[in-house]
């Protein structure tokens, strides 16, 4: 059966200025743009898919493109961005929609009904002037031809399902009447209430607190079990992913480096910037009086990306051909995928 989702070769090129710098597209600056040289991938050839009903979690450090390959599956990268590849989605036995492709009405369309997004700090997402069971009510009717009074209604169940307690009161609440959790809640109840099909969740825990933090996790579970809901849970931190993830995308300066079931990436990593993340996780064992252990140096900049392995200049097990030769992705076992050959070495017959 072909999977909901299906990204091949995805590649998101930003405009350059001289100066190096990725140019961003704000349409309220008032700074006359840098001139602009050839254009630079922020994320070149990524290809995944997702089942229906499955959940891949994508991570990787900051700047490493996680939100923008959302942004792309949802149409909503900035203008200047120039997008490639295939992103096909489809969903039972309907005809495969190819969203790189689709025109913006159908684009909006999809988005909110079939595929839904939640953010990390809903109450950028959320309009404060707006009571919340409203804001769930609009978008139930940005996509059905219903009443108000229904909308509404609709709205209120939305919020019992994402178990806010007492939810025809907490309805008539402004934003920042709510706790930081409740207002993940109500986020999560205006993406899930038209029963979408994908869920694409940016980092949707990283700013709660621990205790919180876990239970979005548990709801989002909740949902999973109870809707059939597939999802793409975006976080840099791959010890919040093993907590709802069936399989793990590891991606580092925009290329996808490791691909395979949490088993596969929990218990033998084939790349050593994976290996090196789950160092980077404390767990019982780990002797608290030592400072934890970190990948030394930083991502680099997507205007000065090394010719050969982007993770090389970091890497403890480089040889001379990483820094000229950039390595392929290779299947290491069923469905478990590195770009790694010194680690990986192809296998002779
Ligand atoms: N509007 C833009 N204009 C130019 N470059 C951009 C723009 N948005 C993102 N980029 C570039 O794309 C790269 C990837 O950004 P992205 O926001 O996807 O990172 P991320 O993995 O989500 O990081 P974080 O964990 O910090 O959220 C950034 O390093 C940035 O250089
Ligand atoms: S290809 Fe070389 S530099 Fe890249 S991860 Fe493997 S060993 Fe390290
Ligand atoms: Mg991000």
């Amino acid at each position: 059966m072909a999977p909901l989702l299906d990204v091949h070769d995805l590649t998101i090129e930003f405009p350059q200025s001289r100066a190096g710098r990725a140019v961003s597209s704000s349409p309220v600056s008032s700074k006359p743009a840098p001139s602009k040289t050839a254009p630079v991938a922020a994320v070149r050839g990524l290809s995944f898919s997702i089942a229906a009903g499955e959940v891949l979690g994508l991570v990787g450090e900051s700047g490493s493109g996680k939100s923008i390959t959302s942004l792309a599956l949802m149409g909503l990268l900035p203008p200047a961005a120039s997008v490639s590849g295939d992103i096909v989605f489809q969903s039972g036995d309907e005809p495969p929609s190819r969203l790189t492709q689709l025109p913006p009405h159908k684009l909006r369309e999809l988005r909110g009904s079939r595929i839904a997004m939640i953010f990390q700090e809903p109450m950028t997402a959320l309009n404060p002037v707006m009571r919340v069971g409203e804001q769930i009510a609009e978008a139930v009717r940005a996509h059905h031809r219903v009443s108000k009074a229904e909308a509404w209604k609709r709205a209120v169940e939305g919020m019992r399902d994402v178990a806010i307690s007492e939810p025809e009161q907490r309805a008539k609440s402004f934003p920042h009447q709510l706790s930081g959790g409740m207002r993940q809640r109500v986020m999560i109840a205006m993406a899930i209430v038209n029963r979408p099909q994908l869920l694409i969740a940016d980092e949707p825990t990283t700013a709660l607190d621990v205790t919180i933090q876990q239970q979005i996790l548990d709801l989002l579970k909740d949902l999973r079990q109870k809707f059939g809901l597939a999802m793409l849970f975006i976080s840099h931190d791959l010890a919040v992913v093993s907590h709802v993830a069936d399989r793990v995308a590891v991606m580092y300066a925009g290329s996808l480096i490791e691909l395979g079931t949490k088993a596969d990436i929990f218990r033998s990593p084939a790349h050593p910037y994976t290996q090196g993340l789950l160092r980077a996780i404390p767990t019982l064992n780990t002797d608290r009086s030592k400072p934890l252990a970190t990948i030394e140096g930083t991502v680099p900049s997507i205007s000065s990306l090394p010719s050969g392995c982007r993770f090389e200049p970091r890497c403890s097990f480089r040889v001379p051909t990483c820094a000229s030769d950039f390595p392929a992705l290779v299947e290491i076992s069923s469905g478990h995928w590195a770009r790694c050959p010194v680690l990986n070495p192809p296998r002779t017959a």
